[in-house]
């Protein structure tokens, strides 16, 4: 890894909450990996465990969750020497930064925070106390995203479309900072929407995501892939009668990971009578599991005995925390508070 000054540092969190899926290949593996991939770009990864903290209080799934989000994005083709990959958890400077930048931001600015303001609306909506349900991880973590951003002067973070308000979070709140001790400690970030091939639908149409169970895994093995891909609704045209690939799901995920030759022939067999949804998915599947199959190979070595990946996790928070240490100790001499 070659640093000047020039470089971009492009920084972003993956929580690990849930089990990977085509989904998070196409909208944020492999768009985050390009730009990474960029010239003058210096890439920062982290596995936000304890962001995660916020829904998984289970200590073993926790833990099963952080090394599989972590396996995946190696399996997929990060590549460690080109990338700083480390865990939020093992750069203990990120949590001191919390506080200070607790200090400087607005409440009201955490009361409008979208994630908050919805369970708000949805306690409300159902009667409930306003604020029955929430805790104060929910509450503040717009401020703990800040000092994941904040700590390693990020310049871009590549977000989902979700996030936006989060960066600019970090980025008022760096300013206030800044302003106030007349610094300029804080590289103030700038948001960047992940360009995806296209959107991911789900087994039943809607967008592919855990918490709909609507998913199809990327390192299950070939039968429970299979059987994934034939699970996939579809409407009841009989096979004789030709189908609109264009409405249907087996077709849209199909074409996101076959090439031009493989979608056409795709298209002509949706018309012919003799060539069935059943069909469709069985190709879907044998397009899949072809393409992940090394992938899926390279998972299993990473998860089966977990202590290369625990090796590779440990390297990324020395090299973390060789940056982090010293802006922490400017942090403190910033504010007031030497040693
Ligand atoms: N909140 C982000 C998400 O849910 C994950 C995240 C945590 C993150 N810290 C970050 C993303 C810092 C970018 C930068 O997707």
């Amino acid at each position: 890894m070659s640093e000047s000054n020039d470089d971009q540092t492009v920084l972003t969190g993956i929580k690990p909450t849930g089990e990977p899926h085509l989904g998070h290949w196409v909208g944020a593996i492999e768009p985050a990996l390009e730009m990474a991939r960029e010239p003058g770009v210096e890439p920062y990864f982290f596995m936000a465990d304890y962001h995660a903290m916020t829904t998984v209080h289970d200590p073993e799934r926790l833990e099963d969750m952080t090394h599989r989000v972590a396996a995946a994005w190696l399996a997929l083709g990060l590549d460690p020497d080109e990338m700083l990959f480390y865990r939020q958890s093992d750069v203990p400077e990120i949590f001191e930064l919390t506080w200070v930048l607790s200090c400087f931001t607005p409440k009201g600015r955490m009361n409008r925070a979208h994630a908050y303001k919805d369970a708000v609306a949805g306690n409300l909506e159902e009667g409930r106390d306003e604020d029955e349900g929430i805790d104060m991880g929910l509450y503040t973590y717009p401020i703990l995203m800040a000092a994941d951003i904040l700590i390693f002067q990020a310049d871009t973070v590549p977000v989902g479309g979700d996030q936006i308000q989060h960066v600019e979070i970090a980025r008022d709140v760096a300013k206030r900072f800044n302003h106030t001790y007349d610094t300029d400690l804080f590289t103030l970030p700038e948001h960047e929407v992940r360009e995806a091939r296209g959107a991911v639908p789900g087994t039943d149409g809607r967008k592919m995501s855990n918490s709909y169970d609507n998913y199809i895994p990327l390192f299950a093995d070939t039968d429970d892939l299979k059987n994934h891909c034939m699970a996939i609704d579809t409407d009841s045209t009989p096979i004789e009668e030709p189908m609109d690939p264009d409405e249907c799901n087996v077709f849209q995920i199909y074409q996101l990971f076959a090439d031009d030759e493989q979608i056409e022939q795709m298209r002509d067999d949706y018309q012919s009578s003799d060539f069935g949804y059943g069909h469709a998915k069985l190709a879907l599947f044998e397009l899949l599991d072809d393409e992940l199959e090394e992938p899926r190979e390279r998972f299993r070595e990473l998860t089966n005995d977990t202590s290369e990946l625990d090796r590779i996790l440990e390297e990324g928070a020395e090299r973390a925390q060789a940056m982090s240490r010293p802006f922490v100790d400017e942090l403190r001499q910033t504010v007031g508070i030497e040693r």
